[in-house]
């Protein structure tokens, strides 16, 4: 996730790097700007954030009237000057900011070195600059050029660019990735997100899907992406500049819950390239690390190893791992961590390598230490994350997780090709399924009062499941301060079950996959103790309907992915839980987002 912003208007400088600080919440490794002066185009970009930029800046030998911009959250290409945007084609002619993931770039790169462009970065939004000057050296308008670049480019794209060829103008595209553009007596503006634009204007359109839009200082034209023209629906917006920083919704954490269907979707898209580089690492022995959250997506794709792999793998907890685990010869380590500089995930890693494991990252952040570190690391594409809470980046922990262990098998002949794509294409079903979810959040709401109130829980599961009771109970302890305990089910008899009283709540994770029969019998077992009985179901389950206090029902999906789909009425369950109590879900006390101490 990225920001871009475009702007034509008077003092462009200011506007533009105005509007990237307040993009800055959509990645901040790097931050880049492209202004058209006199016909040529001035480039200023580095790594960092904003502020040093600034710093940095020289002011005097910059100005204009019309610019791009844009803050990175890298996803292809560590961050560095080089990476950043704007990227220009082969004359400096053409510079671009994009928004996205470009699935097909490493083959449409190679065929453009051949054709003899140069390339100054490893990102994969460099192409579309030079597809570009392909297509206009073939004669076409720039707008023409980019419906061509548009229409062989696979992937998530919004993106701006703008060209000597034909100054004046902002050329725009949308796909996938969002992309807004305002209009004011004060200037013509786009860009990803409202906070850019509404400090100049109120008056905003929200660019459809596959749409093409020239901006001009004076109007707007857009057309799909056959070329027919496609009027944009503007319309005054009433939201002020601090809830229109958090898309509208009161927290950060309910934002990034929101977010899931996108960031699933850009997760799995990762290339083949990056999982076939840390597949090749995977040794006989296989453990996996992380901390908090990232531990229990590590727990729940240890299981899905053994079911579908036939394999062991060892989920360690990173604060553990030294004094569990003396050697790791044959051994690698998977370490998975969304901020990638969990100080005890990092020191898990240290000593691995020590001990001679390959060591494969799993990473919500390019560039981080964790990348360092690693002897291959895949990018969890959920974009920065601010609420302590994870959540987005869970999931796509998960994503991740489970593309990188197909892929493996696939390559290790422990899966074949046809169960392989079986398993991909219900993949590709999740971020409708979880929109879905996400659409009977009221649901969840209600239920979520009903237990507010609550002074304990325990969330029970069985199999891979169980991870996610630990994740539930961790999220509703976390911000709402309800003490919440994660158990397996079956283990629940053996001592917990003592502190179950009339009215104590269970929460249930109990999918119909194969753990459902013996879920039945737990879940009896604490009704007779007169527990008060939540259940994640799968739809028209009325067996367990029928047993439960309450219930929340999720849409029938392939084993594999019901860990992903109970996730997130449990997110929304916790969520709510600590605004109805008053608190603040995205700052829990005593918490930091990145936790870098031992
Ligand atoms: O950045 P990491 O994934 O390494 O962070 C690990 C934990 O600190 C983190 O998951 C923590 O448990 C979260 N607050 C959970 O919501």
């Amino acid at each position: 996730m990225c920001g871009i912003f475009g702007c034509i208007c008077e003092n462009a400088v200011e506007v533009l790097l105005d509007g990237l600080r307040r993009l800055e919440y959509r990645g901040y490794d790097s931050v880049g700007i492209a202004l058209l002066n006199n016909n040529n185009i001035l480039i200023r970009k580095d790594k960092g954030k904003l502020e040093d930029f600034l710093k940095n800046l020289d002011f005097e030998s910059l100005s204009g009237s019309i610019g791009i911009g844009h803050t990175r959250w890298a996803t292809h290409g560590a961050p560095s000057r080089e990476n950043a945007h704007p990227h220009l084609d082969c004359f400096g002619r053409i510079a671009v900011v994009h928004n996205g993931v470009l699935e097909n770039f490493l083959s449409l790169r190679e065929e453009l070195i051949e054709r003899g462009h140069k390339f100054s970065s490893n990102t994969d939004s460099e192409i579309i600059a030079h597809l570009i000057e392909e297509f206009v050296k073939m004669g076409l308008s720039l707008k023409d050029a980019l419906r061509e670049t548009i229409n062989i480019v696979k992937g998530s794209i919004a993106c701006a660019i703008i060209t000597t060829l034909e100054p004046g103008k902002i050329f725009c595209y949308r796909r996938e990735s969002p992309l807004i553009v305002g209009i004011s007596r004060n200037g013509t503006f786009c860009s990803s997100d409202m906070p850019a634009i509404i400090p100049y204007t109120k008056n905003i359109a929200i660019v459809p899907e596959d749409t093409i839009v020239v901006i001009e200082r004076n109007g707007v034209y857009s057309e799909s992406s056959s070329g027919i023209e496609r009027k944009l629906e503007f319309f005054e917006t009433n939201l002020d500049l601090k809830s229109a920083e958090r898309g509208g919704y009161p927290h950060f954490m309910i934002k990034e819950i929101f977010e899931q269907p996108r960031a699933i979707s850009d997760t799995i898209k990762i290339p083949e390239v990056y999982l076939d580089r840390a597949s090749k690492l995977l040794r006989d022995r296989i453990y996996l690390t992380g901390s908090g959250t990232s531990y229990h997506a590590c727990l729940s794709t240890s299981y899905m190893i053994s079911k579908i792999l036939s394999i062991e793998a060892f989920p360690i907890i990173s604060s553990e791992l030294q004094e569990m685990i003396p050697n790791f010869d044959e051994s690698t380590l998977i370490a998975v961590s969304q901020s990638g500089e969990t100080a005890d995930t990092l020191n898990a890693i240290r000593y691995a390598k020590k001990k001679n494991a390959k060591i494969v990252g799993i990473t919500n952040t390019l560039g981080s230490s964790i990348t360092m570190l690693s002897d291959a690391y895949i990018c969890t594409q959920s974009g920065p994350e601010i609420g302590v809470a994870a959540t987005k980046t869970f999931v796509t922990q998960l994503i991740a997780l489970d593309l990188l262990f197909l892929r493996f098998g696939l390559i290790s002949r422990r899966l074949n090709q046809s169960d392989y794509n079986k398993i991909l294409d219900e993949m590709k079903k999740l971020p409708k399924i979880v929109e879905k979810i996400l659409n009977q959040h009221q649901k969840i709401k209600e239920i979520s009062l009903k237990y507010s109130s609550k002074q304990n829980a325990f969330f029970l599961a069985r199999g891979s499941n169980v991870a996610i009771a630990l994740e539930g109970a961790l999220k509703l302890k976390e911000i709402s301060y309800i003490h919440a305990e994660g158990y397996p089910a079956g283990e629940s008899k053996h001592g917990p079950i003592a502190l179950v009283e009339p009215g104590f709540l269970c929460i249930f994770i109990a999918p119909k996959d194969r753990t459902r029969e013996k879920i039945i019998g737990n879940i009896m077992e604490m009704k007779a103790r007169g527990a008060e009985i939540f259940s994640i179901i799968t739809e028209g389950d009325e067996e367990l309907k029928e047993i439960s206090d309450s219930y929340f029902e999720v849409p029938q999906c392939y084993e594999l992915f019901y860990p992903i789909l109970c996730t997130i009425p449990l997110q929304l369950f916790a969520y709510y839980a600590a605004t109805f109590r008053g608190f603040d879900p995205d700052k829990p006390r005593n918490l930091a987002k990145s936790v870098t101490v031992i």
